[in-house]
């Protein structure tokens, strides 16, 4: 009865110019290991569940990505989105399909681009949580202590409580602005939402009916066609009608059911260059750099990424993003890296 949803629809702007709409970062290499984010993803997911119940929402866009990524994925495991219309819809979708296949069903739902480094708890604590929420009608979230006022982030305000591993969640605030974030981290009992959930198909679809009820209503209407040869006909008829909002604005922050299971497997949402340079190896004078060639001189705390026959030499800079790619060279502040989603924006990936 256990059932993984990976998200793999999104964009992934603040990771250009190697993330590009054509191609976003779940699909990159930006581990530099051989295998994209969504590979990593998905063998991890393979120590829980069989392949048949491994699925994979995305993009309509990306289906042949998909189909290059995991050759051996049944094409009913893609869910195919004709619009992208945030995480909501793409979460109700899987869980109404999900209700019509196996009402008794657990999900877990996972984003596509995150780094996990102790894959062995990470396996231990999701298969802990499901076993949870077999008992206990609450939607789960894994929480993350948090390690600076990142306004990227979910912050979850939880109920201590001695003893156990599942705590309460008294508030869930969704990308608080930065005053906030440094109150939240100054008052505790703070945990950063890891964005994977964990749940009873009927206690998400209960919840959607409570606090995101536009949204229930388009996907509830598709039921009979739902794992039938219709279903795709009635999501691209209808999937674009839903309100572009993310899980949790439209529930998470809203529902009084909502749980936390702190974890502690090396989590990184790999949200932006400064991220990526925190968890990869550093070389001399701290710098991250991978493939090309290269002499660095009074160079430090960089992160530097060139094409494999791209030779870079470079003296004096400090603490910069060093993005090489075949069209668009970035050369930007660590410090102001936020900057880059707003840029890429601009750009409409014309670039
Ligand atoms: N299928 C589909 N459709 N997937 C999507 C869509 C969509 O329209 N939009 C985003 N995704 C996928 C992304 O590819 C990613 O894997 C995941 O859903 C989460 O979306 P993000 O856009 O990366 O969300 P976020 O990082 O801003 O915020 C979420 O994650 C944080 C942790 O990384 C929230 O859940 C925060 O609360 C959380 O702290
Ligand atoms: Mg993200």
């Amino acid at each position: 009865h256990n059932y993984i949803f990976i998200m793999a629809g999104g964009v992934g702007s603040r990771f250009w110019p190697q993330s590009r709409q054509a191609c976003p970062k779940q699909f990159i290499d930006i581990m530099g290991v051989g295998k994209s984010l969504l590979q990593l993803t998905y063998e991890r997911f393979l120590k829980i569940a069989p392949e048949k119940n491994i699925y994979i929402v995305t993009n309509n866009e990306y289906k042949d990505l998909i189909l290059e990524h995991l050759p051996n994925i049944d094409t009913a495991n893609i869910l195919c989105e004709p619009s992208r219309n945030n995480t909501a819809p793409c979460i109700a979708y899987a869980a109404f399909k999900m209700m019509k296949l196996d009402p008794s069903a657990r999900m877990v739902v996972a984003p596509s681009d995150h780094f996990i480094l102790n894959e062995q708890q990470f396996v231990r604590d999701i298969k802990e949580s499901l076993e949870v929420v077999a008992q206990r009608d609450i939607l789960l979230t894994l929480g993350i202590t948090p390690t600076r006022p990142d306004t990227g982030y979910g912050y979850i305000n939880y109920e201590y409580t001695p003893g156990s591993k599942i705590c309460k969640v008294l508030r869930f605030t969704e990308k608080p602005v930065h005053e906030t974030a440094v109150a939240f981290l100054e008052e505790g009992n703070y945990v950063w939402n890891a964005g994977i959930f964990i749940w009873n198909v009927s206690t998400i679809l209960q919840a959607f009916k409570t606090y995101a009820k536009d949204v229930y209503d388009i996907f509830n209407e598709g039921l009979p066609y739902y794992n039938t040869p219709e279903e795709q006909q009635f999501i691209n008829t209808h999937y674009g009608n839903s309100p572009k909002i993310s899980i949790d604005y439209a529930i998470m922050e809203k529902a009084d059911n909502v749980s936390t299971m702190p974890v502690d497997f090396g989590w990184s949402d790999l949200g932006t260059w400064a991220s990526l340079y925190h968890v990869l190896e550093k070389k001399d004078n701290n710098n991250v750099i991978s493939e090309g060639e290269h002499q660095l001189m009074e160079t430090a705390d960089c992160i530097i990424r060139l094409p494999k026959d791209k030779m870079a030499v470079i003296r004096g800079l400090s603490d910069y993003i060093v993005v090489d790619t075949e069209n668009v060279l970035l050369i930007y502040p660590k410090s102001l890296e936020q900057e880059i989603k707003k840029i890429a924006e601009q750009l409409k990936d014309n670039q």
